[in-house]
């Protein structure tokens, strides 16, 4: 793409033997399990529950033995009863809103923020960012770990960070267009938008500065990756995180390689698990991702059901192991008269089709006690006129039905026709089973 990639100094550890990193591993997790068991009062109860303690880790497998965390407990304790050292010593929170009920509330110490822009520039530089780099941060700022995340990561490797937050996309492509930056952080979704905005305003997006994005927040899928590739002409790179690890920058994606994002495991210990059964299941395999954090102060997490479902790969780029993209979240799974999909699963199929746009939505009823599945899409614009929308909506229905076995009904709309989402994570499934 746009950018020759300079060497760079690595942290030692991102080129470290793999005995070195499980040594490393090894030494933090005991740490973690008796700063948990020691000073929070659920750690301890249900270690004891469990019949297990601290000191019963011997070797990284060991961990299996102790018991899970989900949101629940998070949210049983709120807002700060999950914390391991006193209110006084969280230097910040932050707060995820669920769709009901309480937010679950994370807290940091000064040593959490340090680690956390330490890792969020080593992600920025895997992603090709280097010293003295314009990134602009499109996340959102406040609550959400996103804007805030990337900014002080983008700092910390010494960029110069424009904190431009989610929406007004009018003013996102001025500023793009005035201040010329190399880096944009963002979630794909919104991406796409700036890059329409930029085609509505007469700009050529593949002109423009930005010569590499990381992206994350949000499930996106490879097919999503060549189109933002070559609709801006830039380099696009995975972030991934969440707020009760951390934030972003948990795991993140090597430009040069581009198969992955790697997982930071020497401050997170990464898990797979059958969600069903909670057994471990070896890498490679797809299942739950688990972590355990190995160096937080303010809220250790250990063994955090995340929901995401993906598999764990060997090392590539970097010493530590991949995650695979994230193939949704099990809550996200779309159970359709008894079939498994997954929003990227149509995701792919609207963006492989070159007379479509990139833009859908999955609207999912119940007529007559059966599941009724519309997909919504639009006409790319260079579409508009050539072909008749209808039997381009057919024809993705046929491939959805080959592929995963579900009949729906597709609507192709004009260009500019589905709601887009302008902060925050698109919103993708609108289930009105629930409603
Ligand atoms: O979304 C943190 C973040 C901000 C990550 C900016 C990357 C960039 P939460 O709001 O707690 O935190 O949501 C976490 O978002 O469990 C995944 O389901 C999803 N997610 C995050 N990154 C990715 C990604 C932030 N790269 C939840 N691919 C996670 C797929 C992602 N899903």
């Amino acid at each position: 793409m746009k950018r020759p990639l300079s060497p760079v100094e690595l942290d030692p550890i991102e080129r470290a033997s793999q005995d070195e990193l499980q040594a490393l591993q090894l030494q933090r997790l005991r740490w973690s399990l008796q700063h948990a068991y020691d000073n929070v009062a659920h750690y301890r109860a249900a270690f004891d529950a469990h019949g297990v303690q601290p000191s019963d880790l011997k070797q990284l497998a060991d961990l299996a033995k102790f018991p899970f965390t989900t949101k629940k407990e998070l949210r049983d304790n709120y807002p700060f009863g999950m914390f391991a050292v006193p209110r006084e010593r969280v230097m910040r929170i932050h707060a995820s809103s669920g769709t009901t009920g309480k937010p679950t509330v994370v807290g940091y110490t000064a040593a959490d923020i340090d680690h956390w822009s330490d890792l969020v520039a080593r992600s920025i530089r895997a992603a090709g960012g280097r010293a003295g780099d314009l990134v602009h941060v499109a996340y959102g700022y406040g609550l959400f770990t996103g804007g805030l995340g990337a900014h002080y990561g983008a700092e910390r490797l010494g960029c110069t960070v424009i904190p431009m937050s989610g929406g007004q996309t009018e003013k996102q492509v001025q500023l793009i267009n005035d201040f010329k930056p190399d880096i944009i952080m963002v979630t794909p979704s919104y991406m796409q938008v700036i890059v329409e905005e930029m085609l509505r305003q007469g700009l050529d997006p593949k002109a423009s500065s930005l010569k590499v994005g990381i992206f994350g927040a949000e499930p996106w899928t490879e097919a999503m990756r060549r189109d933002i590739e070559a609709s801006a002409n830039m380099d696009a790179v995975d972030i991934y995180g969440l707020s009760e690890v951390m934030g972003p920058g948990v795991a993140s994606e090597c430009v040069e390689t581009k198969d992955g994002p790697v997982v930071w495991e020497d401050h997170f210990y990464p898990e797979i698990i059958d969600p069903e059964s909670g057994a471990v299941l070896p890498d490679g395999e797809e299942g739950e991702l688990v972590f355990t954090t190995l160096t937080k102060e303010a809220l250790p997490v250990i063994r955090y059901r995340t929901r995401d479902l993906t598999r764990l790969l060997p090392p590539t780029a970097r010493s530590m192991r991949r995650m695979g993209k994230i193939v949704g979240r099990s809550d996200d799974m779309l159970i359709i008269r008894g079939v498994n999909m997954f929003p990227t699963q149509i995701e792919e199929m609207v963006l492989q089709h070159g007379q479509l746009g990139a833009q859908y939505q999955i609207v999912v009823t119940r007529e007559a006690n059966l599941d009724a599945v519309e997909v919504r899409c639009e006409l790319a614009p260079s579409a508009v006129g050539t072909v008749e929308p209808k039997a381009v909506g057919d024809a993705l229905r046929e491939r959805i039905k080959t592929m995963v076995g579900v009949t729906t009904t597709v609507s192709v709309g004009m260009p500019d026709s589905i709601e887009r989402t302008l902060v925050g994570k698109a919103r993708r499934v609108i289930d009105r089973r629930k409603e």
